[in-house]
């Protein structure tokens, strides 16, 4: 089977998950975005908020513009090298962060997704993404901009964690909104090699 006959599939069984509670009160799953046969790179984020749970579709609302923006300065494309994920495909109530249970049961419909793309890098989108894929390797400040290994099902990725545009949009100073550009430059060349 190809790739989009794959992706498909899958989404079928996401629609309807009742996995755990989120599945009670989405108005849609928010299973991705991008073009599976041409992304190089899946972005993992946090959660849908409240655009995105309405539209399906995830970094629709202030934080996707901000990102948009972002790749748009280096270079990268959002809709040709990006397939954009989150932790969990369902909102939480009030975007809270997403709880351990409803990570885990969202966990092996992303890890599929991941290995359908089979992508050149897995970019960690803020703490909670990186979380829920590395553990134990400092704080997310010193991490960030490192080029990681991630074993997924004993398949080895290489992976990066850069701040989320939310926390830059609301709390960053200058100086981390160049590092991110820097982080999202170096992503552009491992893409491309
Ligand atoms: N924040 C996320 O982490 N993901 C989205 O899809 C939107 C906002």
């Amino acid at each position: 089977m190809n790739k989009t006959s794959l992706i498909d599939e899958l989404k079928k069984e996401c629609e309807v998950c009742q996995d755990c509670e989120l599945g009670k009160t989405r108005t849609n799953i928010v299973f991705s975005s991008g073009d599976e046969n041409t992304a190089k790179a899946i972005l993992i984020g946090e959660a849908p908020g409240a655009n995105e749970d309405l539209t399906g579709t995830p970094f629709v609302g202030k934080a996707g513009k901000f990102l948009d923006k972002l790749l748009e300065e280096v270079g990268i494309s959002r809709e040709k090298d990006l397939y954009i994920i989150n932790t969990v495909k369902c909102r939480p109530p009030k975007n809270r962060v997403p709880a351990k249970a409803e990570k885990d049961a969202c966990r092996n419909f992303l890890i599929r997704q991941i290995e359908i793309i089979n992508p050149k890098l897995l970019i960690f989108c803020g703490n909670t993404a990186l979380k829920s894929f590395v553990s134990n390797k400092g704080s997310f400040s010193s991490v960030r901009g490192n080029l990681l290994e991630v074993i997924l099902n004993e398949k080895a990725y290489k992976g990066i964690a850069i701040y989320h545009p939310s926390y830059l949009m609301q709390y960053a100073t200058k100086e981390q909104i160049e590092m991110t550009k820097d982080d999202l430059s170096q992503i552009k060349s491992i893409i491309e090699e």
